[in-house]
């Protein structure tokens, strides 16, 4: 389903002249400092670059689970500044899907439980949630893993239904943080190669990673380095 009237050749995320700030005492750190990009539906787009270099910053700043300290982030060409929290709670849960680098999966919960809940928050149907919910774990090859909690998977498995979450409300832009961080060669390329069909399917994919061999698989790569795009 297509919720935007979005055209090819307007950016469906951009941002100007982006600027985060953070201040822990007496110590100011730009972890984004004038970032102007472009990402246009469709792309495959990586961003790499050294650890502290502000990847993940930038990630939350364009999936809008950040607000900048100042810059634009533009949604197929509308400036957020203005968007109402609800109103951004709605995209990042209906438009955007994200894997975060720490998982973020609720422990509490079991991996069928955390990949149905973004469709059961925005749907209060619990009926489909099960099958919806049992058809990405298999897509992503954990038909057996149905029923455990996080803390009862390993951290490929665990980053697998962090996929399966991310994709459970059909998102447009799908943003993944080092999706292959701490995980073995062939994990990886599993996980590689579920973001490269999605890719073919038509989602717009940003994902961070400081993995030259990972980056290259990406149609462009954003480098960053203190900050900055380089
Ligand atoms: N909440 C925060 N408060 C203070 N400083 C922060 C905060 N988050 C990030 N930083 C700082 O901002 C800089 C960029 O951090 P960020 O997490 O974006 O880097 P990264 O490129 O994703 O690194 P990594 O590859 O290690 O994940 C770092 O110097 C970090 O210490
Ligand atoms: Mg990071």
């Amino acid at each position: 389903m297509q919720f935007w009237d979005v055209s090819m050749d307007k950016p469906i995320i951009q941002t100007v002249d982006l600027v985060k700030r953070y201040q822990v005492g007496e110590v100011v750190t730009k972890a984004v400092n004038g970032v102007s990009i472009e990402v246009y539906k469709g792309e495959f787009v990586a961003i790499d670059g050294k650890s502290g270099s502000g990847k993940s910053t930038l990630l939350h700043l364009l999936s809008l689970l950040d607000r900048p300290t100042s810059g634009q982030v533009l949604v197929n060409g509308d400036d957020t500044a203005h968007y109402s929290r609800p109103r951004r709670v709605d995209i990042r849960l209906n438009r955007f899907g994200y894997v975060f680098q720490d998982y973020a999966l609720i422990p509490e919960l079991t991996a069928l439980e955390n990949v149905m809940l973004p469709y059961f928050m925005d749907t209060g149907c619990l009926h489909d949630c099960l099958h919806i919910g049992e058809g990405l774990l298999e897509r992503v090859g954990l038909k057996n893993r149905l029923h455990n909690r996080p803390a009862q998977l390993s951290g490929g498995e665990q980053q697998r239904v962090s996929i399966a979450r991310a994709l459970v409300n059909k998102p447009e832009v799908f943003f993944a943080d080092e999706p292959t961080a701490n995980l073995d060669s062939d994990t990886s390329e599993t996980i590689i190669s579920i973001i490269e069909e999605l890719h073919q399917q038509g989602i717009t994919v940003l994902m961070v990673t400081h993995e030259p061999q990972f980056a290259q698989r990406a149609e462009r790569i954003i480098t960053m380095s203190d900050g900055r795009v380089v």
